[in-house]
C-alpha cells in the first residue's frame, strides 16, 4: 500500500455546494449543518416540526440566504417521496442524511414499534433517499465537473455495541458499513461519500430517546460536529468527531474504508478477468 494511502483516500478540492438537502434540520446537528454551509448554498431543510423549521428559515433568510422547507415524516413513504421530489426540484449536489432517533432502555422494555421506527428512520429512509437521489446527483456532477457530496450520519456507537441503545447502535453499525461500501463502489464517480461518527453531542437527542442522565461529560457543540464534517468531505471516507478517548477509532475507520476500496478493486479485477477468459 502506498505511503499515506489510507489517510488520503479521495482528496478532492471542493467548491461551495449549489444546493443542499439536510434531513433533520429543525434542530440539533442538522440545524448546525444549515448554519455551517456557505451562504451561497441554497438549503432544502426537512423535519416534522413545522414551527421549528420555520424559525430556522426566518433566521437564515434574514442573513440573505435562500431556504426552502419540506415538512415530512421520513418513516412514511409519502414523507420520503415529498423530500425526494423537493431535492430533485432543487437539483441538490449535497445530501446530508442526518435525521435519526434512538430509544433508550433495555430491548424488551421499549416497544417494538419504537425499535421499528428507529430502523425506518435511521436506515430505510436513508437507503430510499440515497437510492433515489444519487443518479441525478452523479449526472449533474459529471456535467458540471463539480463533485457532489453525500454525508451519512453514523455515530461512535457504530463501532461498539451499546446496551440500552441496542437497536440504535446496530443501525449506526449498518450505516457505517453501508457508507464504506457505497464510497468504494462510487470511487471513480464524482461523488464524495462521508460517514460522520460523532461522540456525545449537546442536542435534544438524549431527551427524545428517553435518557434522563443529561448531557454526557465532554459532549460537543453541534456546530463543531457540522464544521468538521463539512471540512472532511472529499478528504476521507469516515470522520470520527470525538473529544474523548473515542478519537482512537479514526485509524480503525480509515483501515475499514481502505479495506472496502481494496475489495472493490479485487472484485473489478476478477470480473474483468472473467470477461477476458470468456
Ligand atoms: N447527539 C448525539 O450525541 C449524537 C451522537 C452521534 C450521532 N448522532 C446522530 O446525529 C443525527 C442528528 O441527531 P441530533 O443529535 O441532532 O438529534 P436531535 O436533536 O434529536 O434531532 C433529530 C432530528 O431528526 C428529525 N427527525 C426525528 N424523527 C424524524 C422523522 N420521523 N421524520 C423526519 N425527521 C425526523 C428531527 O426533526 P423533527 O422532530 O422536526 O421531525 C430533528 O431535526 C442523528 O442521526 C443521530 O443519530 C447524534
Amino acid at each position: 500500500m502506498r505511503k499515506g494511502h489510507v489517510m488520503t483516500i479521495c482528496k478532492r478540492k471542493r467548491k461551495a455546494p449549489t444546493s443542499a438537502l439536510i434531513t433533520g434540520a429543525s434542530r440539533g446537528i442538522g440545524e448546525a449543518f444549515a448554519r455551517a454551509l456557505p451562504r451561497e448554498t441554497h438549503l432544502v431543510l426537512t423535519g416534522r416540526d413545522a414551527a421549528s423549521l420555520a424559525n430556522v428559515q426566518i433566521e437564515l433568510e434574514a442573513q440573505g440566504r435562500s431556504v426552502s422547507l419540506v415538512e415530512a415524516d421520513l418513516t412514511e413513504a409519502d414523507g420520503r417521496a415529498a423530500v425526494i421530489d423537493a431535492a430533485e426540484a432543487a437539483s441538490v449536489d449535497l445530501v446530508i442524511a442526518n435525521a435519526g432517533m434512538g430509544s433508550y432502555g433495555s430491548f424488551l422494555e421499549r416497544s417494538v414499534e419504537d425499535h421499528l421506527k428507529t430502523v425506518e428512520l435511521n436506515l430505510s429512509a436513508v437507503i430510499a433517499l440515497t437510492h433515489a437521489l444519487l443518479p441525478g446527483m452523479t449526472d449533474r456532477a459529471r456535467t458540471s465537473k463539480r463533485p457532489a457530496g453525500l454525508i451519512l450520519m453514523g455515530s461512535s456507537a457504530a463501532f461498539v455495541p451499546v446496551p440500552k441503545l441496542a437497536v440504535y447502535a446496530a443501525t449506526k453499525a449498518f450505516m457505517l458499513s453501508f457508507s464504506e461500501a457505497l464510497a468504494a463502489e462510487l470511487g471513480p464517480e464524482p461523488v464524495d461519500v462521508l460517514c460522520v461518527c460523532p461522540g456525545a453531542t449537546r442536542t435534544g437527542f438524549g431527551r427524545t430517546a428517553g435518557f434522563s442522565g443529561g448531557d454526557l461529560p465532554g459532549a460537543m457543540d453541534p456546530a463543531e460536529v457540522a464544521r468538521k464534517a463539512l471540512d472532511a468531505l472529499g478528504k476521507r471516507r469516515t470522520l470520527i468527531v470525538e473529544k474523548g478517548p473515542g478519537r482512537v477509532l479514526q485509524p480503525a475507520a480509515d483501515l475499514r474504508a481502505a479495506f472496502a476500496g481494496g475489495l472493490k478493486r479485487g472484485l473489478d479485477l476478477s470480473a474483468s478477468l472473467q470477461r477476458r477468459n470468456g
